[in-house]
């Protein structure tokens, strides 16, 4: 360990310059008024074991891992919880006094907890879920709704087979959709949720056809550029009940912050303005 005079935390990513972490976690730190810091740091995918076992020796509590790291970073890491496990990626890594790497993974925890805040009365259980896509977003996402009680998530997945394995690996309350039937599963769905990248700036459009939307569903949308995407605007008008994709960013930031500086931070308005600013 160090003696560095304040904790440091951090995201590794690569490309990690646009990341929004930083503004994130240095709002709630002086929010509370803490010493630390927390950084942006562009890491290729050969060195993250080398920087993983560095970092603790330099001053840091811990970090955040993005893309293209969340797998690697949970067989890197000492102890692994559950959720980790089960999602098989991590995005919150805590080092323990003795240098060994702790990793969480929080994406399930700030989806939930995103819909828990904005869309109030929101309950996993009120009926099926749809999901569009079945990439790395998806499995986290999955995993929390079923934990959360969701009788059923129907799954559709440009490459089917993508959302197949899913359904192998998650079991039977996966059922699986073709990608031109994927507007089908809105009729039945309670809670919908866009994991692709479709409908995010510089993207393609989201083309799936709204019109089976029920009006007391709950639509939320993984991309937050725009923050209002054109599946939440359409939903919004066929009066369902909307909630952007910034508040799961902001939401899966709580449990590392407080693991690292001791203080279990609040999302809140004055939050939201400092990320977006
Ligand atoms: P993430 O970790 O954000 O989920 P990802 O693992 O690259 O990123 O997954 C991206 C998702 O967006 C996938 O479901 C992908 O579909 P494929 O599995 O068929 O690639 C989906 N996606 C991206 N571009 C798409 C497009 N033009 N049309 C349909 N789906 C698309």
């Amino acid at each position: 360990m160090t003696d560095h005079p304040y904790p440091l935390a951090g995201v590794l990513g690569n490309p990690i310059a646009h990341s929004r972490s930083p503004k994130l976690h240095r709002h709630w730190l002086k929010t509370y008024d803490l010493v630390g810091d927390y950084v942006a740091l562009p890491v290729e995918g050969d060195n993250l074991e080398t920087v993983l076992k560095t970092l603790p020796k330099m001053g840091f509590v811990g970090v955040n891992v993005t893309i293209p790291h969340k797998v690697h970073a949970l067989h890197i890491a000492d102890q692994v919880t559950d959720r980790a496990t089960l999602i098989g990626a991590a995005n919150t890594l805590t080092f323990l006094p003795d240098g060994k790497i702790y990793a969480d993974n929080t994406d399930g925890y700030g989806f939930i907890e995103n819909l828990r805040q904005n869309a109030s009365g929101w309950r996993a259980n009120a009926g099926p879920a749809a999901v569009f896509g079945a990439g790395g977003a998806a499995r986290a996402i999955i995993v929390a709704l079923l934990d959360a009680g969701a009788p059923e998530i129907l799954l559709s997945n440009r490459t089917r087979a993508k959302a197949e394995t899913l359904r192998q690996e998650f079991g039977s309350r996966v059922r699986v959709v073709e990608w031109v039937q994927a507007g089908n599963m809105l009729e039945e769905a309670a809670t919908v949720v866009n994991t692709t990248s479709l409908g995010m700036k510089g993207a393609a459009e989201f083309r799936v056809p709204l019109d089976g939307l029920r009006p007391d569903a709950v639509v939320t949308d993984l991309v937050y550029t725009p923050l209002r995407t054109p599946l939440l605007d359409t939903a919004s008008e066929m009066g369902c009940t909307t909630v952007d994709g910034l508040g799961m960013l902001l939401h899966q930031g709580v449990p590392g912050f407080e693991r690292w500086f001791g203080v279990r931070p609040e999302v809140n308005d004055a939050l939201r303005k400092a990320v977006l600013a």
